[in-house]
């Protein structure tokens, strides 16, 4: 066990923890953050991404002791006094989900695409997108969602 300290949603947290424990499996059963989802484990779906240091990373190939220190942001962190961010209510607007398992993944990875690219046009964000895997959208309304999202 270790101690493994950093900032999530904006709040101190710190807890001990085996230095195998996936950042994911920190956030979701230490501190029951279970908007972040695990899709795949291996790196490939994206469900699991957050935000670190407000860069998007999949929180299933990280440790939690490598986010020591660090600023973590979930997709809980992402409402401000119960108005959606920007990226979830474009995602309502132009319908980017059905069944919704990947869409915290996507909202937190298209926040990351606009920060880094604000016109993003559709090829890009596509490209970009292509670590993101949604099993039922077909991704046309999630590209739109991207795209038009006011941020
Ligand atoms: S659960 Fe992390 S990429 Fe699939
Ligand atoms: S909305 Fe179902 S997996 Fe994407």
């Amino acid at each position: 066990m270790g101690k493994v300290s950093m900032t999530v949603n904006g709040k101190a947290v710190s807890a001990d923890v085996e230095p195998r424990t996936l950042l994911v499996e920190y956030l979701r059963e230490h501190l029951r953050l279970t908007g972040t989802h695990v899709g795949c484990d291996t790196t490939q779906c994206g469900a699991c991404t957050v935000h670190v240091n407000g860069q998007a990373m999949k929180s299933c190939t990280m440790l939690a002791v490598q986010a020591e220190g660090a600023d973590v942001t979930t997709i809980e962190g992402l409402a401000k006094d119960g108005k959606l961010h920007p990226m979830q209510a474009s995602f309502k607007e132009h319908h980017g989900l059905q069944c919704g398992f990947c869409t915290p993944g996507m909202v937190m990875a298209g926040i990351d695409i606009r920060r880094r690219h604000p016109k993003a046009d559709e090829k890009t964000v596509r490209h970009e997108l292509e670590g993101n895997i949604c099993r039922c959208t077909g991704y046309h309304n999630i590209v739109k969602a991207i795209m038009n999202a006011e941020v």
